[in-house]
């Protein structure tokens, strides 16, 4: 098993995180005898103050030569004077783009030993397991025109999808909801937009070839309540970009931090890699940021790009069995206790050792 693998660690807390993924991935490789190899390239901020734009074209080449791309998070404050065209943000969209991957998966799970680091009450949301699909290349982020008009004091953008744009990442869903509990829930804003209503229509007819899956329409509003109320009631959840950008942020309630979420964007060329978390400006550099969305990211990348599909659930056993232990990053504390937390390396460090111990069970387990 070959895999190069594109690391773009980007800006604030994403070299931290992203380092631990890696820790991660590098223990599967070698105790599996496969050859995973990573090469870093620069993204974000950062690399538009080095080269002049956030996504420099050998960071491009790179991602495209990969078997899939690892990436931290891009931006922070001091980036956002740039023009347009060199935020960190415009750099992460230029990756999607080039990727190509138009289905952004963000699963929110409360694993049960952090189920009271949630706000919400753990009877709610013990057993809460939800995947977001959220199409990624459309809508609002890349929909013409858009402008700021000086002149005309006013500013605009243009949600736009087509049904080619709808069907592909509805159909992605659906498949997703066929291997779990076979329940959809497509969320848009159908009662006011006309791209909500033409998402229902579509997502409607395809439901005719998925006579199994049991799908729900939702108006985004209510929903953005209904699935903090009862979050056990949902499972695969449908949605257009902006309001998957939204939704998913919500659901990292569920699992007790944002820090916890991972998330991967399949269907194009390269698959892309990444926690839901954007930079955190105001714990970065500290070494405390919780890297469990970075973790949790490599083991998607194991079961999605890789096929590895006993590896990826070690690694995810290996993050619930850590927790288990009491280890916590700070942000999993409420801040009297916060004295006690560890360290992200440490975090990372824990979990990859028990990925390796989860292997060994396994191994010893089918020699027998
Ligand atoms: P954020 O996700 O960076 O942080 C929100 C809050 O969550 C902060 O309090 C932060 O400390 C905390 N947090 C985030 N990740 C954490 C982790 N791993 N461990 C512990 N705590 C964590 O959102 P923001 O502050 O609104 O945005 C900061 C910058 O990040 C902005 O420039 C934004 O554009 C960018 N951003 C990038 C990505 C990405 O690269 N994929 C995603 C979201 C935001
Ligand atoms: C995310 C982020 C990005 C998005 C930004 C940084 C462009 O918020 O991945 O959730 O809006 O998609
Ligand atoms: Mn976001």
């Amino acid at each position: 098993m070959k895999l190069n693998i594109a690391v773009l660690p980007g800006d604030g807390v994403g070299p931290e995180v992203t380092r631990e993924a890696v820790r991660v991935l590098r223990a599967v490789s070698d105790f599996c005898g496969y050859d995973f190899r990573f090469e870093e390239s620069p993204i974000g901020g950062g690399a538009s103050l080095e080269f002049g734009m956030p996504f420099p074209l050998h960071t491009r080449e790179r991602c495209l030569n990969s078997s899939a791309v690892l990436l931290g998070a891009v931006g922070g404050p001091q980036f956002d004077g740039l023009a347009n065209e060199r935020r960190p943000e415009a750099g992460l969209l230029a990756l999607r783009q080039a990727c190509g991957c138009f289905a952004n998966l963000r699963p929110a799970i409360c694993y049960e030993p952090v189920a009271n680091c949630s706000p919400l009450r753990p009877e709610r949301v013990l057993g809460a397991n939800i995947l977001i699909v959220r199409e990624l290349l459309g809508g609002l982020y890349f929909g013409e025109p858009r402008a700021i008009d000086v002149a005309g004091k006013q500013a605009y953008n243009t949600m736009r999808y087509s049904e080619a744009e709808i069907e592909r990442v509805a159909r992605v869903a659906f498949d997703l909801a066929m291997r779990r509990g076979k329940k959809l829930v497509s969320v848009d804003k159908a009662n006011v937009l006309e791209t909500s209503r033409y998402w229902r229509q579509v997502v409607t007819r395809l439901a005719a070839e998925f006579p199994e899956v049991a799908l729900e329409h939702a108006l985004v509003d209510s929903f953005a309540m209904n699935v903090i109320t009862w979050p056990t009631r949902y499972d695969v959840v449908l949605t257009e970009n902006l309001f998957g950008d939204i939704l998913s942020d919500e659901t990292a309630v569920i699992a007790g931090s944002l820090g916890m979420l991972p998330s991967a964007s399949i269907g194009g060329k390269v698959d892309l890699y990444e926690p839901i978390h954007g930079s955190a400006p105001d714990i970065a550099g500290k070494g405390i940021a919780n890297p469990i969305g970075a973790i949790g990211s490599a083991a998607m990348l194991l079961r999605h790009t890789a096929k590895l599909y006993a590896e990826a659930e070690c690694v995810e056993a290996a993050i619930e069995a850590v927790l288990k232990t009491g280890l916590r990053t700070a942000d999993l504390l409420p801040p009297a206790e916060r004295s006690s937390a560890c360290s992200t390396e440490a975090m990372g460090k824990r979990i990859a050792d028990a990925t390796i111990e989860a292997l060994n069970s396994r191994m010893a387990y089918h020699a027998v």
